[in-house]
Parts: C-alpha cells; sequence; structure tokens
C-alpha cells in the first residue's frame, strides 16, 4: 500500500491564499508571521503531529496585475507583506527532531554562487533536515525591484538548467570528503589538494569557485520543483526529488503525473524517485455537517478580491476585464501557465465564468478543497493517492494553525489507521535524519545514484570522484 508523505504549506507572509482570513478569530498568522516563536510553536506542532517537512513559498514583489496597479494585492495582503523564510530555519530546527525545512528560492533572482551557499549553510545549521524548492518566478514587480530581468517563460528554464549546473558543481565536485584535516602535525587545517575550483564558464554564468562551504550533510539539499508546463515538466523530471503539483481534481492529476513519471524515464531515472506531492486544502470536523458548516464560516470571511489579485500576479491576466458571466476559456501566460488554463481544465466539459472563478477562489485559491469528516477527508486523499498517483499532499493551511491542528488531530490518526503513514509513533520510521531520508529512506542522504546532477557536476556517485 502506497505511503503519503505529509508536507505543509505555508510562506512567510501576513496571507496565503485564503484573504480575508484575518477577520476569522481564530487565525494566528496575519500577525504571527513577524514573530520567531510563531513559527517556532508551528514546527513542534508539525513536527509531533506526523508531517514530514514544512514548505514555503515566497515571492520578491507586490502581486500589481489586478485593475492594473498593486492596491488590490495590498490590501488583501496578498503573499504581501513578506518576510524570507531561510532566516527561520535554524531556530525551527533546534526546537524540533524531525521535520525538514523546505524553501522555494528563486533561480531569477539570486546568482547561483550565493544560492549554494546558502543552502548549505541551511543544511549545516539544519543537521542535513533542508530542502531547495527551485523556481524559476513570475512576477514583473520583482523585475521592476531589481532583482534581475524577468526573460520570457522557456528562456528562464534555460537560465535555469544552466544555474544547476553551477550549484550541482559547487555542491558535488568542490570538495572532496576528507579536506577538512586538521592536521596539527602538518599544520594544515584544509587539505588545499581536496578543494577544487569549478572554473564555470557558460552562456548566463561564469562562477570560479571553490566553493565557500564544507560538505554538509546532503551535500546537495533535497531538490523540490513547483513548474507544470511542458518544459517546466521537464526541468522538474530532471531535477526535482519531488514535486510540488496544484490540479484541480484526481482526474485532472492523473495524466499529468504519468506525464512527470515518464519524462523522468526519459531522463534516465526511475520514476519512484519523484515524490509527488499535491496541494490540497481540508475543512475537517467531527461530522460531515460540521465540516459544512465549517466551511460555510470560512467563506464568510473571505476577500475574493484577493483572488483576483493572486491570480493577476501569477499570470499577468487582469481578471477586472471580464464581467461576471464572461467564460475563461483559452487564457495563456508567460508567468504560470497551469493557473491561466486552470478553469477548463477545473471543469473538463463545463464552462467556467468570472463568478465561478470568484466563488472557487475565496478559500485557499485555486488549490482544491476537500470537506468532510476524518472518514471522507482521509478517503479522498487515498484516492489521490491511488487514482492519480501521488506520493503525498502539501497541506495549504485556510487559517492558521487551525487547518493544521484540526488535521493532525483527525485525519492524521485515521490515515494512520489504514496504514498510509508511518506509526504511532511520530518519528521519521526511515531512521535516517536528513530529510532525503524521509523521503526515500535511511542510507539516502546524498543524491540518489540515478539523479542527473552528478553527470551534471562530472562526478562518479560510487566513487564520488570526478569522472
Ligand atoms: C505550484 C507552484 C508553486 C510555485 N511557487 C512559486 C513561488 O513560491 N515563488 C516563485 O517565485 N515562483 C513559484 N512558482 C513559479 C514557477 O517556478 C514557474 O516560474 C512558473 O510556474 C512558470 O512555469 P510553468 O509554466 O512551467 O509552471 C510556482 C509554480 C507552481 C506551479
Amino acid at each position: 500500500m502506497k505511503k503519503i508523505h505529509l508536507n505543509a504549506f505555508n510562506q512567510c507572509s501576513a496571507a496565503l491564499q485564503s484573504f480575508g482570513q484575518y477577520r476569522n478569530p481564530r487565525e494566528r498568522t496575519s500577525t504571527g508571521y513577524t514573530q520567531t516563536h510563531h513559527w517556532v510553536d508551528l514546527a513542534q506542532l508539525l513536527d509531533r503531529g506526523g508531517f514530514d517537512s514544512l514548505f514555503f513559498a515566497d515571492v520578491h514583489g507586490a502581486y500589481d496585475v489586478y485593475r492594473g496597479g498593486a492596491e488590490a494585492g495590498i490590501r488583501h495582503a496578498v503573499q504581501f507583506p513578506g518576510n524570507d523564510p531561510t532566516v527561520l530555519f535554524p531556530a525551527m530546527a533546534a526546537a524540533t527532531r524531525h521535520l525538514g525545512f523546505i524553501s522555494t528560492y528563486s533561480t531569477a533572482y539570486y546568482p547561483p554562487f550565493h544560492t549554494a551557499k546558502l543552502f548549505s549553510s541551511l543544511d549545516h545549521f539544519t543537521g542535513g533536515r533542508v530542502g531547495w524548492n527551485i523556481v524559476t518566478s513570475y512576477l514583473g514587480s520583482a523585475t521592476r525591484n531589481g532583482m534581475g530581468g524577468l526573460l520570457a517563460h522557456d528562456q528562464r528554464y534555460e537560465r535555469a538548467e544552466e544555474y544547476m549546473e553551477v550549484v550541482y558543481k559547487l555542491w558535488e565536485a568542490s570538495w572532496e570528503d576528507g579536506a577538512m584535516v586538521r592536521d596539527g602535525a602538518r599544520d594544515m587545517h584544509v587539505d588545499p589538494a581536496k578543494v577544487h575550483p569549478i572554473d564555470h564558464r557558460g552562456t548566463y554564468f561564469d562562477v570560479a569557485g571553490p566553493h565557500m562551504c564544507e560538505p554538509s550533510p546532503q551535500r546537495t539539499p533535497t531538490l523540490l520543483q513547483a513548474g507544470q508546463s511542458g518544459r517546466g515538466i521537464r526541468f522538474g523530471a530532471r531535477h526535482g526529488e519531488a514535486i510540488f503539483v496544484t490540479y484541480p481534481t484526481v482526474e485532472a492529476a492523473r495524466p499529468r503525473i504519468a506525464r512527470i513519471r515518464e519524462a523522468a524515464r526519459e531522463e534516465g531515472r526511475d520514476p519512484a524517485h519523484i515524490k509527488l506531492l499535491a496541494g490540497l486544502a481540508v475543512v475537517v470536523a467531527e461530522t460531515a455537517e460540521e465540516a459544512r458548516l465549517k466551511e460555510r464560516r470560512l467563506r464568510s470571511y473571505a476577500s475574493p478580491e484577493g483572488g483576483f489579485a493572486l491570480f493577476g500576479g501569477w499570470t499577468g491576466i487582469d481578471l477586472a476585464k471580464f464581467k461576471d458571466d464572461d467564460v475563461l476559456d483559452g487564457l495563456d501566460s508567460e508567468g504560470i501557465k497551469a493557473a491561466a488554463r486552470w478553469f477548463t481544465a477545473a471543469h473538463p466539459g463545463r464552462i467556467a465564468t468570472l463568478a465561478d472563478a470568484r466563488e472557487e477562489m475565496k478559500l485557499a485559491s485555486l488549490i482544491p478543497l476537500i470537506t468532510g469528516d476524518a472518514v471522507q477527508v482521509a478517503q479522498e486523499i487515498e484516492r489521490w493517492a491511488d487514482e492519480a498517483d501521488i506520493d503525498g499532499i502539501n497541506l495549504v493551511p485556510i487559517y492558521q494553525p487551525g487547518s493544521f491542528t484540526d488535521f493532525i488531530d483527525l485525519v492524521v490518526p485515521e490515515l494512520r489507521r489504514r496504514g498510509r503513514i508511518r506509526g504511532s509513533d511520530a518519528s521519521i520510521s526511515s531512521g535516517g535524519e536528513t530529510l532525503r531520508e524521509h523521503l526515500f529512506g535511511a542510507g539516502h542522504a546524498h543524491l540518489l545514484p540515478d539523479h542527473p546532477g552528478w553527470r551534471i557536476a562530472g562526478v562518479d556517485p560510487r566513487t564520488r570522484r570526478p569522472h
């Protein structure tokens, strides 16, 4: 029976994907997001509650497409204001035993040398529990903040390919094992013969090296990816060890996940070596009727205009140009292509209007929502695993910490009863300590042998030496 990985979605921001919930008296993140203890408390809750990892999205500009400006995005706190999540990781790691910490970090904004140094540092300071969600980004506003020019959609991926080449060389090829000799007799702290420049010269980057950091527990952090176009899938199938996917339904997900696994095979990888994590939102209560009432209450707090502002930033499409009964069909984007095409994919055979979109995006924006009692929710998650072939979920909270506490109190025990997640012991059953071992089992702290990172870095996975 397929086990299900539990991943908690987040953003170090006042509001993530459900705008207006600050009016909900039980919502804590809209104020707590600036406080370290808020995040440490959440990490401990998830660690004890059986989650494998905590995943942060991140962006670098206001959402300023809707109505031609940033007003709606700012008014509804659309992922704005937002702090950098990576600085929280050491504090959260020190307070937890097993939870992994994943941050989105954009290839569009930071030089690869900086990214390699940051993630090596985080891997040291979390004891090997860090993951990098590789994104190529979409916000024009970030470009206007001096965060690098936003290239066209496919070119961003071409550049990201070279970016990955640089970081693999830094993480895997620059430092040999055993370079930190600390040999007093020879007065040699570091053995310079075991630390190599990478001398990368390419189209987008020239990086000499050597890498600044000695090898961390995972060397290369666990690699995640989020991008769903044809080009995005090819990139994810090459580099991703887990992929954050969002599909409206199991039926829409099934062929697309099969395509990702096929693309992995074409890259010479075992398709099971990519964990597919589906974004899902859940409203659960003791009874189905209570859950329905809870959903209705949560909807009453919603600020739907925030959803439109989010969609505008994701896609560059200004929904203010449409009327309520206009059909949202045939949309395309240089931002997130899957978001632009969401409404037709969400309702095959049915036409979605602007009014449908407004209702749908009230809770968790485009993330599919499961409402029910614990058994109903668990069964639906199992359907995603068995029929769409996902490996885990990325639980998108509607409000915090309530969406997580409800899930931990009601759904986790039900999934455990069904043998879908690890046993009653909240520890990671793999026995391994690193995030990669949470995903692939003890003894797999480093990139798996069939991962293209080895080939790209020019290192033999068995000997760890250059080819
Ligand atoms: C589910 C999902 C989550 C994403 N999260 C982020 C993010 O947090 N920050 C960011 O800058 N880009 C994010 N992206 C943008 C992707 O990295 C990519 O630039 C964009 O989706 C365009 O590629 P695509 O058309 O292949 O999906 C995300 C994309 C998807 C599909």
